[in-house]
């Protein structure tokens, strides 16, 4: 933290901090950014900076599902899609640590990666159907989107909640935006499709996109920090080659978990 406004109380110049910046205060490829002091919170310290880089956005995401949208339980089934992806990876730990059996989706070469994560179930999606083989969930995290999503909801038992991160988006997403309520209207017929097929099966649907929370990123620091959760880092690019980064993502050469761009000259 280079410089800290008058009204700001809690954090000093030299603290280290993350964060995942609130919507329409994005522009997190810099080297300053002003940011609302809700959105921030000191960085695990048990992580380096590149690390608890890779945090904020999946972590958020993972706990605004699981924790504030589906309240998961011990004991509860849990279905996260694309497990070796930057936000399955960080949600099979989460929904792990909060007592649930998890399944996870898969490629072959990412068996062992989601199994070490706690995965208890491994469907490889690249030869196998999950929706034939899965049943009784209390909860699907659908992260793929559009036939992964409606097959989804077949995996829940009744009452089951299936919550898509990549949509349809519902009226609650309007609302959340404080968008005018013509906007939940339209929301909610992009969704009517996948809503009508959840409440034929006698199940819900959401749609969630994560929000900044400095506040759930306290609770979260002390969860990495003692070893609940930790990043899961496919690569890491050096500021000047952020273009490289993007290119790489865009074209999901990705193998496990999150792109971190460094500060650091040399890291690679
Ligand atoms: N709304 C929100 O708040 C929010 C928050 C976070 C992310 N997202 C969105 O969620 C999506 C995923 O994000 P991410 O960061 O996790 O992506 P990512 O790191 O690029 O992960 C992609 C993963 O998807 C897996 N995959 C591909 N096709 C699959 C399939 N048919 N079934 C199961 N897994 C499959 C791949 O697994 P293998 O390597 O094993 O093949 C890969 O690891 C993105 O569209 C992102 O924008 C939204």
């Amino acid at each position: 933290m280079t410089r800290v406004g008058s009204a700001v109380r809690g954090f000093e110049v030299g603290d280290e901090v993350y964060a995942r910046p609130r919507d329409l205060r994005i522009g997190g490829f810099a080297e300053f950014i002003a940011i609302d002091q809700g959105d921030v919170a000191p960085k695990p310290a048990s992580l380096t900076l590149q690390e608890a880089a890779a945090v904020p956005l999946v972590a958020l995401a993972a706990w605004q599902v699981l924790v504030d949208r589906a309240a998961v339980k011990p004991g509860q089934k849990v279905l996260i899609h694309a497990g070796a992806g930057g936000l399955g990876s960080t949600a099979i730990q989460l929904a792990k640590h909060l007592g649930a059996t998890v399944a996870t989706t898969a490629g072959t070469d990412s068996e062992k990666l989601v199994r070490d994560l706690g995965a208890d179930v491994v469907v490889d999606y690249t030869r196998e159907d999950f929706s034939k083989v899965l049943s009784g969930y209390d909860l699907v995290l659908d992260s793929v989107g559009g036939a992964n999503l409606e097959k989804s909801l077949t995996v829940l038992k009744p009452g089951g909640l299936a919550v898509s991160v990549v949509g349809p988006p519902d009226a609650g997403f309007a609302e959340q935006l404080g968008a005018p309520s013509f906007m939940g209207l339209i929301m909610n017929i992009l969704s009517r499709k996948v809503r009508k097929q959840a409440k034929s099966l006698g199940v819900r649907y959401r749609f969630l996109f994560m929000q900044a929370n400095g506040s759930q990123l306290r609770t979260l620091a002390a969860l990495y920090d003692s070893g609940k959760l930790r990043p899961v880092i496919d690569r890491t690019f050096p500021f000047d080659r952020t273009l490289e980064a993007m290119a790489y993502v865009e074209q999901g050469r990705t193998k496990a978990g999150k792109v971190v761009v460094s500060m650091e000259p040399d890291s690679e």
